[in-house]
């Protein structure tokens, strides 16, 4: 269940400004022209460190407040970005050791950002220094709404004081040499250490359990970083106030849920680069940062047409920004930022989209996020009083992620793709869905499908057998269950602690190099990449879907899907990795059986999504993802608030149509 954690109860709309770049004399125009956009907020000062605060402990605040009263009088609030992510050539050079050292053991060079070492004290005390500073002087201010803090976290340092304090906390996590020697395997290749000072810090590859502490250990760094941060900030916020940080999406640098659970709000950041909008993945991402809160999130920052950093920097096609911003609506998004305001005449990303071209006028782009904000006024408090609901959710694990990532298997498996390959059949049918932790709880819903849940727990076993002896419907993936949560082997077959639960066990994998037949009479097609033997253990309860078909000779006639009857509810169990269309076809028997219902039947191409008010209001999102016109049938009379139109049984989308509907009278 999404909450909505908008205290303003507003959409909202801008940019991203860095007035540090112009002389005051222009900022008035930009403040107009944003106002003649209908922008009610922008973010600022995220990379200004070097003009707020010129040397240590020098702060010059006044430029930023004057820019903040003149955004105020035009009627747009501010979001301040603490600066963190451009420490400034004066620290740097001060403190060197606190530019990060690269994997292979060079120091990062000046002149870009992120070149922090993120557990560096030097760094954190000046951390603490200018967000202090900022928080005590901007917090009170009325018309600072919300704070980022850094921008986009990233960097992974391996100097000597991170593998200190790697050693450090890896003393904390298994508290004896023994212990840690054990759950690694470090017998294995002679790795068994004596003295904890022998313990590498991770460059490549490496030992599996190695591996993954060091993610725990870099998501514990930026969670500390964080904090340095927060207890100075936190005390300075005013009621209503935000924390935030823009994360990347799919980035797999730490743990997105770890990371956000000291938060208030999470956002991320979505550019498309290269080619088109394709909403049945991007709609998965949108998802996933919904739930990194189980909240709605902000758009901090999306492509105003063009970036400049992909192999083409094609600009979207004219109203597809349009459509993304609603279909970001759609699923939970309460804001959309542009990045950026103006181009820059100087620095790396000069030819970066922007609304505001170089020339200091409005590019065309401009004017279709002005239409867009107009659209989003006119339903504003319709709208942002509410949140998506869903009765399937999708269960993402980082551990696991990074495990499948590091020993694919098959050069071409991918935990996001194979995620997506869940994802995109219930996004076309027009099933909403929520992306959890797989630590969540799983209350209120109906459905849950958990791809390729490699790491299991004995509580995540316990969570999901209550789920399915309740009545919930699981649906269980290939490489489920495999190993614990040290990355070792679980000595037993998949899905391990789930075997009970599934009714089948795993008697082989294997990674296919071509496609072999799948064939039973509800579905059928072929696998690719990835297939699972499975064995019967519950003979009593369990329905083969489909088996195998001819190829290899171990798969020849063997279990491919089941379904198993568990408590009051039922576990799938899929062993293959299927076509498009023999995947579409398992998701409807799925969710049919699972009574998962689409909001509205649609055509391809046209995605319903629906956000509930706390009162019960139901507001349904319509996008028209085709570049071409489509015709929905309406089960009853709508009112259609985009276009003030009073709809008895047709809706009418223009190509990249949108339209915002509620029930009639
Ligand atoms: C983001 C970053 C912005 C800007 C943008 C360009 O990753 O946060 O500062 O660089 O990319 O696409």
């Amino acid at each position: 269940m999404t909450t909505n954690p908008n205290p303003a109860k507003r959409l909202w709309v801008g940019a991203a400004y860095y007035p540090e770049h112009w002389p005051e004399s222009r900022w008035a125009e930009d403040i107009r022209l944003m106002k003649e956009a209908g922008f009610n907020v922008v973010r600022m000062a995220e990379f200004a460190w070097s003009t707020l605060e010129p040397s240590a402990g020098k702060f010059e605040f006044g430029w930023l407040d004057r820019a903040i009263d003149a955004l105020a009088a035009a009627g747009i609030e501010v979001v301040l970005g603490t600066p963190t992510a451009a420490p400034p050539a004066w620290l740097m050079s001060q403190y060197p050791d606190s530019l990060a050292l690269n994997e292979h053991g060079q120091r990062v060079q000046f002149g870009n950002r992120c070149h922090y070492c993120v557990t560096s004290p030097e760094f954190h005390q000046a951390t603490r220094r200018i967000v202090a500073a900022m928080a005590g002087h901007f917090g009170p201010n009325p018309h600072v709404i919300g704070w980022q803090l850094d921008n986009e976290y990233n960097r992974v340092c391996t100097c000597d004081r991170c593998r200190g304090l790697f050693q450090q906390y890896l003393v904390g996590h298994y508290g004896t040499l023994d212990a840690l020697n054990q759950a690694w395997s470090t017998a294995y290749w002679s790795q068994t250490y004596s003295a904890w000072e022998q313990i590498p810090i991770q460059i490549g590859g490496h030992n599996p359990g190695l591996m993954l502490e060091f993610k725990r250990f870099t998501t514990q760094n930026y969670v500390n970083f964080q904090r340095v941060q927060l207890d100075v900030l936190r005390p300075q916020l005013k009621p209503g106030d935000w924390v935030t940080h823009n994360f990347m999406g799919w980035f797999l640098g730490f743990d997105h849920y770890r990371m956000n659970e000291e938060l208030d709000l999470a956002s991320w950041d979505w550019y498309v680069g290269t080619g088109h909008h394709d909403y049945t993945t991007t709609g998965a991402v949108h998802d996933l940062t919904r739930g990194f809160k189980r909240q709605n999130f902000w758009v901090m920052e999306t492509q105003p047409g063009s970036v400049n950093w992909s192999p083409v920097n094609n600009m979207l096609n004219k109203g597809e920004a349009r459509l993304m911003a609603w279909h970001a609506i759609s699923h939970g998004a309460d804001a959309i930022l542009y990045w950026q305001w103006r181009s820059a005449l100087g620095g790396q990303e000069q030819y970066h989209g922007s609304l505001v071209d170089q020339s200091g006028q409005p590019r065309p782009f401009y004017y279709e996020a002005q239409a867009l904000a107009k659209d989003m006024r006119t339903v504003s408090d319709l709208v942002a009083d509410s949140a998506p609901v869903s009765a399937t959710a999708l269960l993402n694990d980082y551990d696991s992620r990074w495990s499948i990532q590091w020993q694919r298997h098959h050069r071409d498996f991918d935990y996001v793709a194979h995620f997506n390959h869940y994802y995109r059949p219930l996004a076309q049918a027009n099933i909403a869905t929520d992306v959890v932790s797989a630590d969540a709880s799983l209350d209120g819903y109906k459905l849950v499908i958990a791809p390729a849940l490699l790491i299991m727990t004995e509580e995540r076993a316990r969570r999901l057998t209550a789920f399915v002896a309740g009545g919930g419907t699981l649906v269980l993936t290939l490489r489920t269950g495999m190993k614990d949560a040290t990355n070792a082997l679980l000595p037993v077959r998949q899905p391990g602690l789930l075997s009970d639960l599934a009714g089948v066990e795993v008697e082989e994998y294997y990674a296919l190099n071509e496609p072999v037949p799948v064939a039973g009479k509800e579905v059928a097609g072929t696998s690719s990449q990835w297939a699972e033997r499975l064995k019967v253990l519950d003979t009593e309860h369990i329905h083969i879907l489909a088996h195998y078909g001819n190829c290899n000779g171990w798969l020849d006639g063997q279990p491919a899907i089941t379904r198993h009857a568990y408590g009051k509810g039922q576990v799938y169990m899929i062993g293959a990795y299927l076509d498009t269309g023999g995947q579409a076809e398992l998701m409807k028997i799925i969710t049919t059986g699972a009574g998962i219902k689409p909001v509205l039947n649609a055509p391809a191409g046209v995605e319903v999504r629906q956000r509930v008010t706390p009162a019960g209001k139901i507001i349904t999102l319509v996008t028209n993802h085709t570049r071409e016109e489509q015709v929905l049938s309406l089960p009853s009379p709508v009112r259609e608030h985009l276009g003030e139109k009073y709809l008895e049984n047709l809706l009418k989308l223009e190509p990249y149509g949108v339209a915002v509907l509620t029930q009639a009278g």
